[in-house]
This record gives C-alpha cells, structure tokens and sequence, in this order.
C-alpha cells in the first residue's frame, strides 16, 4: 500500500494515517513514512510519519536528545533510517546520496572554511558540480545570493573577519545558491544573541516568502518556533506528539506533554459530572462546577483540565453568572504589559493568571496574601485526551 501511495490519489487519501494524520490532499515536498532510527540500542527516532507540505515553513520542537537533529540529517542524507522510508518529491531516497538529494542544510556553527573569502565560501558548491559550471555563470550567482543576503559588500572578506550574524548570512547564502527545494536550518540562531536572534528571525522569514522554499527548522526554543513557524511538528522521546499550525497546538494541544511544551498551561484535575454539545461540565478538587470544552470525546469520568493563564479572570467578589474559585495570592510580578499572578486553590492547587493592566485596573489592586477569586468563563479550557 505504501508504494501505491506514490502513485495514485486514491491510495493517497486511503493512507493518509500513514503520513502522521496529515491532510493527504496536500503537495508533499517531503514524506517520512514509518522512519525508525537506532544508534545501538537508542531508538532516536522512533515511527516518524509526516508529511512536509511543499512551501511551508515547518519547526521540529522538542528538548534536547528528542530525535530533532536526527531527523534533519536523515532527510539531508547524512544517515539513512534503520526502517521507513524517505521520499523526496516522491521519490524513495534510500539510494540517493546526499550531495544529490535537492536539500542544503545551514549548521548551528555555520561549518565555513576559513581560508576562503565569503564569495568562495558561497561558490563552494558550485565550483564542485560536473560537468562543471561556467565562471562568470558561478560569479553571477554568487552575486545574488550574497545580494539577497545583504552581504554584496564583504564577498572578498574573509570568514574571520566577519561577525556571528555575518558568518550566519554566509552560511545561509551558501545553502541558498543551489536553489534546493528543502532548505533545512539545524538551531542556526543558537550562537547569536538575543537582538540579533531576533532580526535573523525576521530575515530568514523574508528569505523564504521571497525564494518560496520550504523551510524545516530545528529549534527547542518555542517562542522561535510559535512566531516563525506556519505549522510545529512537536517532538519527544524520538516520536511525533503532535503536528499543527502554532495556533492549533496552543489552543488544542492533544496532550499533557504538548500543552506543557506550548506556552504557560494550567493543568487540574476534575471529575466529569455532565456532558453536552462538546462540553462539560467539570467539578474540580476545590469543590466548584466549570464547563470547558472537550476535544475528544471519550468517557472517562476523571479528566485533566488545561486552561491558559490568560484564559482565567480575577476579581475581588465571587459574581453572577460566572464560576468561581476561591484563591489566595502567593505572588505577582508585573512585566510591563501583562501582569502574572501566581494564585493558590484550596485542594486544587497552584494556579497562575495573567492579567491585562485593564483587567488589574478594574481588580483594584490585590496583592500578596489578598483573598481573591478566579473566574472561569464557560466553554474556557479544555479536557486533555487520555494519554498512552
Ligand atoms: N551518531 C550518533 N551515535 C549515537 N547516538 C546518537 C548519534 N546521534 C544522535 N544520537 C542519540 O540520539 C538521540 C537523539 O539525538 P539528536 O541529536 O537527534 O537530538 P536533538 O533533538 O537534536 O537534541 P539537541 O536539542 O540537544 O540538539 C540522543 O539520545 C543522541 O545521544
Ligand atoms: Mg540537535
């Protein structure tokens, strides 16, 4: 069935579980199918299957040792899978080399030679094909790929002489002048800091709606991944946890794992009392009724509740109409825009909320130590899916 997948529509959507619950209807630059890697007795990656829409700009997420890098390099053929397959523009690549795959990939230490000037350093590549590529064809393309890059006038420096966001853009040039169809980008940002981060984030955006590539970035920074990505696959222990636009993991993440890993996420207990149209209602740990929203629906009558910090309400009295937690507040630091409360529930727990300094306006100032109550809106927060 696998092979069939390549070949006709229908085999297509019949297999779309195969490639990770994907909409199958997409076009695929890339497709992991069942990829399993083992060094020895380390699974490091374990039944990838994704599929990597052409154009899109993709994150792997996850902590240190979760497979991210693993993943890269099998992709760009620097290790072939112990089992799955690999396809590029549908293509098994199990025998294709890397140097031939239509991939380039931008290293966390940029890897520049540095007895060449930047031109050479970007015409690297070229200057290897055979047969072999006319000059003035390589210096012209050197030219715009340094140009897009914004690096035109350092191409007789040299690697030394240039800083950490330079070296960077060299390295990206590189990567580019070959016009692969997947350019993959191993935590390129980790040396620079966090200003320069911030503006090379905003480039390497630039530089893929202009050259309409794909990008897939590795990153375990997730406010990287949140802002720059259009989907994140999330990763750990060597698997897939879940694969969605930034919006959709934030808001529906499908686990405890993913909601921590995604943003600041409440997480309670409760017993399910009632349900009814993809909501229920909830009795928590403190004793009060909260609806929220249910993402999958199952019966399983003790559930884990995610709510986001600032999904939840503060005031000073319980009021109509809105559920209400009985807290104390334990701290509060204010950061400029947003105040974070950290709040303690009797027999439920910690608690944060954030608040806009409108809502702290309307609260009246309430501090450390001050009783206060928490209010949940119906249908906020939602029941985490059962995990494995
Ligand atoms: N060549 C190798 N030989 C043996 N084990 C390896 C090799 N490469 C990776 N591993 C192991 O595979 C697992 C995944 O490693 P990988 O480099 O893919 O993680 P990562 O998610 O990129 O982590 P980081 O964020 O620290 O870069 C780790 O346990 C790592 O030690
Ligand atoms: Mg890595």
């Amino acid at each position: 069935m696998l092979d069939a997948y390549a070949e006709t529509g229908e085999a297509m959507r019949a297999s779309s579980e195969t490639i990770g619950g994907q909409d199958a209807s997409h076009d695929h630059v890339a497709e992991f199918v069942n990829v399993t890697k083992r060094f020895g007795s380390i699974v490091a990656a374990d039944r990838l299957n994704l599929g990597i829409r052409r154009g899109e700009f993709l994150s792997f997420l996850g902590p240190s040792g979760c497979g991210k890098t693993t993943a890269l390099r099998m992709l760009a053929g620097f290790e072939q899978p112990s089992e799955g397959t690999i396809r590029i523009n549908r293509s098994d690549m199990s025998a294709m080399p890397s140097y031939q795959r239509p991939v380039n990939m931008v290293f966390q230490h940029y890897a520049l030679f540095p007895h060449m000037t930047v031109a050479q350093n970007v015409g690297y590549g070229l200057r290897q094909r055979r047969p072999r590529m006319a000059k003035t064809e390589i210096g012209q393309r050197v030219t715009k790929a340094l140009n897009t890059v914004r690096l035109g006038d350092f191409s007789e420096r040299r690697t030394w002489e240039l800083s950490g966001g330079q070296q960077q853009r060299v390295a990206l040039a590189r990567a580019i002048i070959n016009e692969p169809a997947i350019l993959l980008l191993d935590e390129p940002m980790a040396a620079l800091d966090a200003k320069l981060r911030a503006e090379m984030q905003r480039e390497l955006l630039d530089l893929q709606r202009s050259l309409g590539i794909t990008f897939v970035l590795v990153t375990h920074d997730q406010e990287e991944a949140l802002s720059m990505s259009d989907r994140i696959c999330i990763m750990g222990g060597g698997q897939i946890a879940q694969v969605g636009s930034p919006d959709e993991l934030y808001d529906r993440p499908a686990s405890r794992y993913v909601a921590d890993f995604v943003g600041k996420a409440n997480i309670l207990l409760g017993e399910v009392v009632a349900r009814q149209g993809g909501q229920a209602k909830v009795v928590l740990g403190c004793g009060s009724e909260v609806l929220v929203s249910e993402a999958s629906v199952d019966n399983r009558h003790n559930v884990e509740v995610i709510i986001r910090p600032e999904a939840l309400g503060m005031s000073a009295a319980p009021q109509n109409g809105t559920a209400a937690l009985r807290a104390r507040v334990t701290h509060r630091t204010f950061l400029g825009d947003h105040t974070e409360y950290r709040l303690q529930v009797e027999k439920t727990g910690a608690l944060q909320v954030n608040l806009t300094r409108q809502a702290e306006r309307a609260l009246g100032g309430r501090g450390v130590g001050d009783d206060v109550y928490v209010l949940w809106e119906d249908g906020a927060g939602l029941i985490l899916g059962a995990e494995d």
